[in-house]
């Protein structure tokens, strides 16, 4: 068999990037993680990365706006991902020149992990966004270097808690807002899968420059199917407030930071049904649960077990 390919995380103490560093790790990859070192001090995520050094996580020093630092890290791996947050998207034309100097880099996963951008219908100001994770991905194309783009859809942990409720903290029991007719499906995975389905695409062949899209099929639910899902659960029928498109379009117009951009995205996957309104091509795409059906992923059915 071949050898299992060294991967390097940059993000990796973000929400995302843990479950991929510790997917990595126990999947057998020699695991990098590149920590600013600014936060190895920082008491949380000092036990992040303890964490990691307890799984055999090799910690590489660094920063996305040190270009030796970078450049150096991706010469000691043969893949790169990146999970940095919203506000280093764009600066990730500085991975991609250092991935292009240290030139050895058999594959890139630029920080993606939600909606494919480039099949998205969404308004600003989620529609910028978007925009910009669309322009790594020409970037990283411009520049031939092999890719796998990650769609990993809705993470369960920020939608599934509080069934896409505003302003609470655990699902509803008696009434619940819908989001448009509460039609359109959207998928939701939970953090741990994405992280494995993430890891099995590194030295896969079939997902070379494509996206891997997370569908299992258990997983799709439109708002009406997630909201009676939940009322078999608890034995109740819910008050239901359906919010018409137009209504929603006014709230997002006249949010404040970051409520707009939360309520932009879930205009784009609730009432446009942008996770599951076009098929996977096998000309851009591959799904991941039919890739890998040996992955036992957990449902969303089983995952709202923990909130009744
Ligand atoms: N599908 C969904 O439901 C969903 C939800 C949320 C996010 N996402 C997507 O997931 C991806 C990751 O987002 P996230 O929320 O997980 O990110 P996050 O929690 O904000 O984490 C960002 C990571 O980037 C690191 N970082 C920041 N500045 C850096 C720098 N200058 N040099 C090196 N590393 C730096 C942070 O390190 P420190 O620990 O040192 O700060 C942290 O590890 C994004 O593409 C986002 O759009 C998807």
């Amino acid at each position: 068999m071949a050898e299992k390919s060294k991967i390097l995380i940059i993000g990796g103490t973000g929400y995302i990037g843990k479950y991929i560093v510790e997917a990595s790790a126990k999947a057998g990859h020699p695991t990098f993680a590149l920590v600013r070192e600014t936060t190895v001090s920082d008491p949380v995520k000092g036990k992040l990365i303890d964490n990691f050094r307890n799984l055999g996580v090799n910690l590489v020093h660094g920063d996305l706006y040190d270009h030796e630092s970078l450049v150096k890290a991706i010469k000691q791996v043969d893949v790169v991902i990146s999970t940095v947050g919203h506000m280093q998207l764009a600066d990730q034309v500085k991975l991609i020149s250092a991935i292009k100097e240290a030139g050895n880099v058999k594959r890139f996963f630029p920080s993606e992990f939600g909606n494919d951008v480039d099949r998205v219908h969404a308004v600003e100001p989620a529609k910028s966004a978007f925009a910009i994770k669309a322009q790594i991905r020409r970037a990283v194309e411009a520049e031939g270097i092999p890719y796998t783009y990650v769609s990993s859809n809705c993470f369960a942990g920020y939608f599934l808690p509080t069934l896409v409720q505003p302003g609470v903290t655990a699902p509803p029991r008696d009434k619940v807002i819908i989001l448009g007719d509460g039609n359109p499906k959207a998928v939701f995975n939970k953090e741990e899968d994405i992280g494995t389905y993430t890891i099995r695409a590194v030295d896969d062949p079939w997902t070379l420059n494509k996206i891997l899209y997370l569908r299992p099929p258990k997983n799709i639910y439109s708002f009406n199917e997630l909201v009676a899902l939940w009322e078999k659960k608890i034995g109740k029928t819910l008050e239901k407030i359906y919010v018409p498109e137009d209504k929603l379009l006014k709230d997002i117009q006249e949010s404040p930071i970051p409520i707009n951009v939360v309520l932009a995205i879930n205009h784009s996957v609730f009432v446009k049904g942008d996770h599951t309104n076009f098929e996977i091509e096998p000309s851009f795409g591959v799904e991941a649960s039919e890739l890998y059906p040996d992955v036992k992923y957990t449902t969303v059915e089983e995952y709202l077990d923990q909130f009744v």
